[in-house]
């Protein structure tokens, strides 16, 4: 199967990234049908959907005629074998729960075509562990994305042992198809890349407020206003070499020890979680929201997206 063979694709399980999924094969000429067990589920991820691309009309990433023709190639079901039969790629989003998705990939090898390749989602899981009930081991692979996925354009391609080097590929080269930015990782690696590094960043962040360093806002802006504006044009190891690796030597050597190195959840953020204090979906977390406020945050982060790509695209071609 090659990426140019894939006409038609069904997003398993349609919450808050299968509906994303949908969009994005959607946007890049391929029918999508979404699945889930729940027809609320369809209808909430139909609604992000239309938000999604009213968003892109608006900001003139999308003509108006072109987005109804998007739209008109999303479907849903709650059917899962109408969902597999005449997808030629699975994409699966269902729960981060082992036990659930390896139930899952057998089902769908029994409904889908011979060659039909089967990608989980999955943030940390093993691949090889989804596939370990499956026939046809050598078609399942990782195909990790980042929420919003419509506009966040990294996709991490995770081959499990038995993936073949044949299905990787066409799940790079599909991504490239679907606009993203795919990485090949090596090998199996709970986090892959990406959330290896944000979990990093995010330990520290929560060791600096436990040590009193600085509070959420300073944090935050420290983040926003330095290293995460860089972060949006060049990686950590392009800083590296543009400061001068003898710097970063002597910053290492020095600051290593002061670092986190925790290899539990942080107090700070369990405390919270068990007071029920989970964010913007409960209206309190590190900070507190109405709930036009969460709404304007998710808005805010979608149009800030949307700009940024384009602007760091014109950047790169210039
Ligand atoms: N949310 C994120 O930011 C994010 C980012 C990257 C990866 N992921 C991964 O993507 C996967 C899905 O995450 P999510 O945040 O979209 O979850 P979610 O809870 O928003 O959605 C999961 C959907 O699956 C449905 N579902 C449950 N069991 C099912 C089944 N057996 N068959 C079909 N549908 C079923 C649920 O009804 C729900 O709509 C997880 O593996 C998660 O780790 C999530």
């Amino acid at each position: 199967m090659k990426a140019d063979d894939i006409r038609r694709a069904g997003m398993i399980g349609s919450g808050t990234m299968g509906a994303g999924f949908g969009l994005s094969f959607a946007l890049a000429g391929m029918e999508a049908v979404l699945y889930d067990l729940d027809p609320r589920q369809l209808e909430l991820g139909l609604d992000r959907i239309d938000r999604g691309l009213s968003l892109m009309v608006q900001e003139g990433q999308v003509e108006g005629r072109e987005s109804d023709r998007v739209r008109s190639r999303i479907s849903t079901t709650t059917d899962l074998e109408e969902a597999v039969r005449g997808s030629q790629y699975l994409l699966e989003a269902v729960p981060e729960v082992l036990e659930l998705k390896k139930d899952l990939f057998p089902k769908l090898e029994g409904y889908a075509a011979p060659r039909t390749i089967l990608a989980s989602n999955t943030s940390a899981l093993s691949i090889t562990q989804i596939a370990s009930a499956c026939r046809r081991p050598d078609l399942v692979c990782g195909m990790h994305w980042f929420n919003p996925p419509e506009l966040v354009p990294l996709v991490e391609v995770i081959p499990g042992r038995k993936t073949s080097p044949k299905t990787a590929r066409t799940v790079y080269d599909l991504a490239l198809k679907l606009d993203h930015v795919p990485i090949m990782v090596k090998k199996e690696a709970p986090g892959f890349v990406g959330n290896r590094m944000q979990l990093a960043l995010f330990r520290e962040a929560m060791h600096i407020l436990e040590e009193g360093i600085a509070g959420p806002e300073e944090i935050d802006k420290a983040v926003k206003h330095s290293v995460g504006l860089r972060w949006s044009l060049l990686g950590p190891v392009e800083i590296a070499d543009l400061g001068g690796l003898d710097t970063w030597g002597y910053v290492a050597e020095y600051l290593f020890p002061f670092l986190a190195d925790n290899h539990q959840a942080p107090k700070v953020l369990t405390d919270l979680v068990s007071r029920g204090k989970l964010g913007v979906k409960t209206g309190e977390g590190f900070y507190s929201y109405s709930q036009e406020a969460g709404q304007e945050a998710v808005r805010r982060r979608d149009l800030y997206f949307l700009r940024q790509r384009r602007l760091v695209e014109e950047i790169k071609g210039s």
